[in-house]
């Protein structure tokens, strides 16, 4: 290898490492403060009751991928499901294990949970329902990385089992932003920075399909510096998700565009899928 190759290798090599390196900020990031996701997402609750209801008439023990601080699990297992739970987050991990020591003990004894990676954790057990609730797929960033975990939700589903999956259906607005401009949304009260002016900068890679989003934090009235979060998110067309578990063993027995059964339309933001093992797959 002569200096200029050396040269590129390393160039090539360094860009891979920042690649992956905002690929890997941009998964865990948002996770990192359970108390703001909390209360974020406190008032997203059609997600929570569709899949209780699922779980309650599956009846047997689920697992759910991305379980975070158990927005739904926690839902599900006081509803009297047994839940086994796997997330990379160590810190959404330990918030949910402090509110599990709040529930009743027969709640607590419902839920399993291990902090491992959604592409290559196997458990070596199989589940009637495994769910992958609220964009955790859209952290799979890569065909690999989607081929490895639909690889662990084969090993992990009974042969007559179900798997159901919500991601966003991607929003052409939010693909088409300016990058160089902050978007404004609402002030609010942030759990520990107190009042924040929030902007958002969005920055779509069309190529790889991933949507960066900053979120910005301003405090207003205490002496905090400005602070952000990378979010990075995967998208996902319908037919390419389609296509995805179609090649990876599975059939799709429906796919809704909301959590009550709605028909997915050109108005959904929101798909959900429900599949089982396709018979005959190798
Ligand atoms: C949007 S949250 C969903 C959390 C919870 N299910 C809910 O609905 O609130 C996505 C979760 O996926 C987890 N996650 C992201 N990438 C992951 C990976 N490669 N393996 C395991 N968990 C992952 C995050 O840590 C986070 O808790």
């Amino acid at each position: 290898m002569d200096r200029s190759e050396l040269a590129r290798a390393k160039r090539s090599h360094a860009l891979k490492r920042k690649v992956d390196r905002e690929l890997i900020a941009g998964s865990l990031a948002h996770y990192e403060d359970p108390a703001y996701y909390t209360s974020t997402y406190r008032r997203r609750i059609d997600d929570v009751q569709f899949y209780v209801s699922l779980a309650t008439k599956n009846g047997g023990e689920m697992l759910e991928y991305g379980v975070g601080n158990g927005r739904i699990a926690l839902p599900i297992a006081r509803h009297g499901v047994r839940v086994t739970g796997i997330d990379h987050s160590a810190t959404m991990l330990r918030d949910l294990r402090a509110r599990i020591e709040d529930e009743p003990a027969a709640v607590a004894r419902r839920i399993t949970l291990h902090r491992g990676d959604m592409r290559t954790k196997r458990l070596g057990k199989k589940f009637s329902l495994v769910i992958c609730s609220f964009n955790t797929a859209l952290h799979l960033y890569t065909r690999a990385d989607v081929e490895k975990f639909l690889a662990c939700v084969r090993s992990h589903l009974s042969p007559r089992g179900r798997f159901v999956v919500d991601l966003s259906v991607p929003a052409i607005d939010d693909l088409t932003r300016d990058p160089k401009k902050a978007y404004t949304a609402p002030k609010f009260k942030h759990p520990s920075a107190g009042m924040v002016r929030y902007t958002e900068h969005f920055d779509y890679d069309s190529v790889r399909q991933v949507l960066f989003v900053s979120m910005e934090f301003h405090p207003i009235d205490r002496k905090i510096p400005t602070f952000s979060t990378p979010l990075a998110h995967r998208q996902f067309y319908p037919r390419e998700w389609e296509a995805l578990l179609h090649y990876n063993g599975f059939a799709v027995d429906r796919v809704d565009g909301d959590f009550h059964g709605g028909p997915l339309t050109n108005k959904s933001d929101v798909m959900v899928w429900h599949a089982k093992l396709r018979s005959g797959w190798r």
